[in-house]
Order: C-alpha cells, then structure tokens, then sequence
C-alpha cells in the first residue's frame, strides 16, 4: 500500500494546478495588484478578495507561507499539550482555508471545521482546493462578516490566521472576544513584524483576561517582557517558493523564510515551554549563544559550551522557535 501524501504536499500540488491555464503575466498581474492592496488602506469596508483571479493569485502566492506559520504555531501548542487532539476547529477570517491545512497537518483525521470569511470568492476556492484532501471534504465554508455581531458555534479550537491586520480596533477586541467564548483553544498568528506582534499582544492580554493560558510561545501567561517599542517577539517558518513565487520576486531561491508572531492559549492546563529561543541560535567556537525567554518573565543570553556535555549537543541542533530545554534534558 502507499504511504499516504502529507497535507503539505498535497496543498502545494493543488495550488500549483489553480495557475494552469493561466497566462504567467495574468497571474503575476493579479499579485502585484493584491500586493498593491494589502499595502494600502487596512481596514477596508469591502472584502479585498473580490474575485477569483484575486483569489488564485493569493492562494498560490500567500496560502504555503500562511499554511507554514500556523503549522509552526500549531506545532508549538501541541508541544505544550501532547495529549490533547482537536474535535473541532472553526477557522475565522480563514479564506482559502490554509489554517484547516495547518490543522490537519499537525492532528490528523476528520473533525468538523467551519471556515468563516465575508469573501465568498475566497471560501469558493477554499473549497474548491479542499476536494484535493479526502480529510477535508466535509469542510463547511460560511460567509460571516467580523464585527460585533459575530457568533461562533461553541468548538475545541479557533484559529485566527493573518486577520487582525485586517480589522479596526473594535472589531479585533470583537474576535477575540468571540473566539475566547467559542473555544477551548485559540491560536492567533499575524506577521512577524512591530505591529503584527503589537496585535497578538494585544489579543493574548484580552484572551488572558478572559480566563486563557499562555500554552506558546511564552513560558508564562504574566506580562511579556520586551519593552513595548524596543524589540518584538517573532519567529520564522521555512517556505518552498512555487514557480508563481520565483516569477512574481524573480530570482531561484528554492527557499524563503516567513516571519509571523503568534500566540496559542488554552482554557484547559497546558505545559508551557520551560523557556523559549526567541532568535536564530548564534554558533561559535565550542559555544552556542541562546536569547531565551525564561519563566521569570525575564529575557536573557544563555551561553552554552563544550563542558555543558550533551546540552551543549542539544543546543547545537536547537532552532529559533525551540523550547530550551529539549524535552529530553
Ligand atoms: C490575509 S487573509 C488571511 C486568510 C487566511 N486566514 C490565511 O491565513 O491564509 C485575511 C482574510 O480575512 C478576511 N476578512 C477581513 N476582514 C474581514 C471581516 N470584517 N469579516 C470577515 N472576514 C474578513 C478576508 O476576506 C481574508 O480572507
């Protein structure tokens, strides 16, 4: 029997489809004017995804980076909750549905999912690439506009990925506010810049305040301790660039690199990590250096050397994103 084809894989296949047939010029065209957008005015009072060569164009140039920072996100939850499987998933704002991808990716199986977005050329085409993935068939595609009327069927776990941008600030508190009373767990990821971490601070103190734990990326669920303004928290998540990519950016890089900030909190008891790596580990001679974000809400510079034995070892194979120290340790 064949192993079965990972999400991942299967994702990429069915975006690389969604181009055939369409001019390479027509496709570039269609991102560089939703780049155009995006850079624009946000919020707008009418969706952005108007139709489906916008559509298209999104999903094939956006929907692998935002499925890998969820996946990324999501990973992390897991690790802080190992014995707890989704048995529900409602997705908001969640467009061609890249984070029910990144679900499934990370807990196999069937479970019901309900994706909410007030642009239907954007659900048409979520559920048009789900028939690609037998586990995502049963997906239910739902127009809803966020905003103060929003009600969310109760669930085990609501993402919100790369909408907050999106929004004013009182429909933010609004979402949040919905996905705390809906879910057992909320994942929220934005980009890796200032203001995408500003807004998932902002989003965990609300979620905090509703009764939530801190499950990622921090070790605690007290105040985070970058000094707003001076430095901000955020991760990085590797991309295989699709052939749209390489034509719309040019160049041949196979690879790039998509910085998101994030948070997962749950209502149940969750196992934070004992410490975070809250950047790209630095190698030297016979030492590693880590920037930690440690349990005593403190940041700090860890070095670690050749006499630490094994650690020394673990923290030659830890990453940017890794909690510290391995679980093994
Ligand atoms: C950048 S896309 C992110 C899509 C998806 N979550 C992902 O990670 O790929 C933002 C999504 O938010 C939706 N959105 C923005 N404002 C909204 C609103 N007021 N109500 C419902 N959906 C909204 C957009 O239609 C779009 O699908």
């Amino acid at each position: 029997m064949n192993a079965p084809v990972p999400p991942a894989e299967t994702l990429r296949a069915a975006l690389a489809g969604l181009l055939d047939g369409l001019p390479p010029r027509q496709a570039a065209q269609a991102v560089d004017r939703l780049i155009a957008s995006y850079r624009g005015a946000t919020p707008t009072d009418a969706p952005i995804l108007r139709d489906r060569a916008d559509v298209a164009a999104y999903a094939a140039y956006r929907m692998p980076a935002t499925f890998e920072a969820v996946r990324s996100a999501l990973a992390a939850l897991a690790g802080a909750a190992p014995g707890w499987v989704p048995d529900g998933h409602v997705d908001v704002g969640g467009g061609t549905g890249a984070a029910t991808w990144a679900v499934n990716a990370t807990w196999g199986g069937v479970r019901p999912v309900t994706v909410l977005d007030w642009a239907e050329p954007a659900l048409a085409l979520g559920r048009e690439i789900a028939a690609a993935h037998p586990e995502l068939r049963e997906v239910c595609w739902q127009r809803s506009r966020i905003g103060a009327a929003l009600t969310i069927e109760s669930t085990d776990l609501a993402t919100v990925s790369y909408v907050l941008n999106e929004l004013t600030a009182a429909d933010r508190a609004a979402l949040v506010d919905a996905v705390a009373a809906a879910a057992r767990a909320v994942v929220i990821v934005e980009p890796g810049t200032p203001d995408g971490y500003a807004r998932v601070i902002e989003a965990r103190d609300r979620l905090i305040a509703a009764g939530f734990h801190v499950a990622a990326p921090c070790p605690h669920s007290a105040a985070c301790p970058i000094v707003p303004g001076t430095d901000w928290c955020h991760f990085s998540a590797r991309v295989s660039r699709s052939s749209l990519h390489r034509q719309v950016k040019g160049g041949s890089l196979a690879y790039e690199d998509e910085k998101f900030s994030y948070v997962a909190a749950t209502r149940f008891p969750a196992a934070p990590a004992p410490s975070r790596v809250i950047r790209r580990p630095q190698i030297r001679k016979g030492q590693v250096l880590l920037d930690l974000c440690e349990p005593d809400e403190r940041l700090r510079r860890r070095t670690v050397t050749k006499r630490h034995g094994d650690l020394y070892k673990a923290a030659r194979d830890a990453d940017w994103g890794d909690p510290w120290p391995p679980a093994d340790h």
